[in-house]
């Protein structure tokens, strides 16, 4: 075989997500957990995705269904994963000393110029490969859940990583057709994760002031913000609500800064709020209903895929 391999670390949620990414995209795929019957359920899973996929015309790359699971292998030795990936995404459990300790193991068999990622949610690219030989290689790979129809990838590299790591990778992640966004440096909670807590930090303590209830916030982000950010930002919105950015700020400067001098301030994550808030949310999708609730979001975003696509299809011609 002459294609290029990738070493995938942990075969959960996230391992088995990207083993589909890099296959569709003709690479040799090689998959290890610690877990073998991890390893048997995620190739079982992601046989039946790849087929679904391609029953709704969603399919990435040109291969079919089948070949692009011919391209994931599984195995069971730590160092096969690894040795002679060019790439290798780690995508074992959010804990830095699990982590470390994989970082570790990988750097002992990596070769000079490989890539040696991390999917972390949180942890700072800075303390996950510290004390390895190869820390010049290390970068954050963050994708969004799930990878196939939030095609976000958030690129993080330490203040050590080599000057080629970061222009490689978002390279990669071009290929394989994920969106990357590249932080100039780390910071806590990266950049999705802060914007996401601070829509929860706002909307918490709305519900904290008896303003709205859980249901109305809800509805102000699927009904309203969210149908926007379905396909532009924040930024991009403003720019075409006025007649430009600079217009935007023009009109409404003295409006926004007198709103955000009002933002809620921070507040423990627990206590009544988040009494209130499980209470509503559960008399609305009690938790025996949350799979057939998973299945109802996951339909609505592979239609939103399709028709992404079709119109991006449209506006090519
Ligand atoms: P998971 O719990 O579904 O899968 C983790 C896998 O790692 C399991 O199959 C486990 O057997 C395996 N594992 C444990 N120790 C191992 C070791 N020493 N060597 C090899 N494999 C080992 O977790 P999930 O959700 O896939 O998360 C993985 C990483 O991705 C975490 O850092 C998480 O924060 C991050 N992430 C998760 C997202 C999500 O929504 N689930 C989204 C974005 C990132």
């Amino acid at each position: 075989m002459n294609r290029e391999k990738i070493g995938i670390i942990g075969s959960g949620l996230i391992g088995r997500s990207w083993s589909m990414l890099f296959a569709a995209a003709d690479f040799d795929v090689e998959m290890y957990d610690i877990d073998e019957k991890q390893l048997q359920g995620a190739m079982a899973e992601v046989r039946t995705q790849l087929a679904e996929l391609e029953r709704l015309g969603l399919l990435r790359g040109k291969l079919s269904a089948e070949q692009q699971f011919s391209n994931i292998r599984t195995t069971s030795e730590f160092e096969d994963c690894v040795r002679g990936a060019f790439y290798v995404q780690e995508c074992v459990p959010e804990n830095i000393e699990l982590k470390n300790a994989v970082h570790t193991r990988a750097d002992a068999v990596m070769s000079d110029t490989c890539i040696l990622a991390s999917s972390t949610s949180a942890l700072l690219p800075s303390r996950l490969a510290a004390d390895i030989k190869h820390k010049n290689r290390f970068i954050v790979a963050h994708p969004t859940n799930p990878p196939f129809y939030a095609p976000l990838v958030e690129l993080v590299p330490s203040p050590w990583t080599d000057s080629d790591v970061v222009p490689s990778t978002k390279a990669l992640m071009e290929k394989i057709g994920q969106v990357p966004v590249v932080l100039k440096k780390e910071i806590e909670g990266f950049v999705l994760n802060r914007i996401q807590y601070s829509i929860m930090r706002e909307g918490w303590g709305l519900i904290k002031d008896g303003i709205v209830d859980v249901d109305g916030i809800d509805k102000v982000m699927s009904a309203g913000l969210g149908r926007r950010y379905a396909f532009m930002g924040p930024f991009e919105t403003a720019h075409l609500n006025a007649d430009g950015m600079k217009n935007y700020a023009d009109r409404y400067a003295t409006m926004i800064e007198g709103v955000m001098s009002t933002l809620k301030s921070n507040d423990r994550f627990g206590g009544p709020v988040l009494e209130q808030i499980r209470t509503e949310l559960e008399a609305r999708i009690p938790l025996c209903d949350l799979q057939e609730r998973r299945q109802w979001r996951d339909r609505r975003l592979a239609a939103l895929t399709q028709l992404n696509q079709r119109i991006d299809a449209e506006d090519a011609k």
